[in-house]
């Protein structure tokens, strides 16, 4: 897709950090852009942000891991602005520690946004954008954590695996079924957000008393995160290659640091069939 001005852009998990960079970058292009989040007060404020830019925004309100919120989201999009050109399955929470202590609630959180907000995403989005029969393009948020395997947050690392192998698949259905609908997968290294805090929006379903437990693994990951999130690469640089990735169709958006060694150390690994080794990015 070459052309930005006059389209729509949906991103989920918009009100905040990489989202929240791309919306405002894709609404600098010129396009209407429906940010949705589950944190309504950081959404509106969001809004309001681009708003004043003088770019035509809405908020939904929406839980990505509830299928009708996303149907309705898109509903919204159709509504407001007459159709959806990129979409963006951005929304994503993390959780650390040890994987037989985290809690049956982490795994299920983590699953229910990750891969579960992905998987509404695709099937909502794709088949309107396969009906609409214009340039249109998906982006799936993945992590580098989904090309590599560390310890102490495995719940993240195999949700976001499943979102790049959700990802890939896609693209070569989409290879033979549309030559006009398009996806991508983004994968970040470490980028200056608020996902160490995401617990801020966590549903009360996810927290049920005495599963949730404040293990020393787990404050130890969450302390360690927060600490290296706040040397982290801004978010709008992320927005930049996610549009630089529609424009040239560029499928994989991987990272430009170390975390690309650690990746094809892992496919090294599997390669000589070796055990893995730990080779953290540097
Ligand atoms: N920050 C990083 O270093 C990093 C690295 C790799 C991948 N990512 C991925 O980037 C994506 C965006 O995260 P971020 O780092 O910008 O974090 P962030 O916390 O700043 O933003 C995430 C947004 O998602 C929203 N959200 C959470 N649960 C939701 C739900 N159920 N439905 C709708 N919205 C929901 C939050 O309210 C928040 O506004 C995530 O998928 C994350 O896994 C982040």
């Amino acid at each position: 897709m070459d052309t930005f001005s006059g389209k729509t852009a949906v991103i989920t998990g918009a009100a905040s950090g990489i989202g929240f960079a791309m919306a405002e970058r894709f609404a600098s292009e010129g396009m209407r852009v429906v940010l949705a989040d589950i944190e309504e007060a950081a959404l509106d404020s969001a809004v309001e942000r681009i708003v004043a830019t003088g770019a035509e925004a809405i908020g939904v309100v929406t839980d990505v891991a509830k299928a009708d919120d996303v149907a309705a989201l898109a509903e919204r999009a159709r509504t407001e602005f007459g159709g959806i050109h990129v979409a963006c399955n951005n929304a994503g929470v993390f959780a650390g520690g040890l994987l037989w202590e985290e809690s049956l609630a982490d795994y299920q959180w983590l699953m229910d946004v990750n891969v579960w907000g992905v998987i509404h995403g695709i099937r909502t989005f794709i088949p309107i954008m396969l009906e609409q029969d214009t340039e249109c393009h998906l982006v799936n948020t993945a992590s580098m954590a989904g090309l590599t395997a560390m310890p102490f947050a495995g719940i993240y690392h195999m949700t976001k695996h499943a979102v790049l192998g959700l990802s890939e698949s896609l693209f070569h259905e989409l290879a033979v079924s549309s030559d006009k609908v398009k996806v991508s997968v983004l994968c970040p290294e470490v980028i200056k957000t608020g996902i160490a805090n995401c617990d801020r929006n966590r549903p009360a379903e996810y927290s049920k008393e005495g599963d949730v437990v404040e293990t020393d693994a787990r404050q130890l990951v969450m302390d360690s995160m927060n600490e290296a999130l706040e040397g982290g690469i801004d978010p709008s640089v992320m927005a930049d290659r996610v549009v630089n990735a529609i424009r040239s169709d560029t499928f994989y958006i991987l990272a430009e640091d170390g975390w690309r060694d650690t990746a094809y150390q892992r496919m090294d690994d599997i390669r000589e069939g070796r055990n893995p080794v730990l080779a953290p990015p540097v």
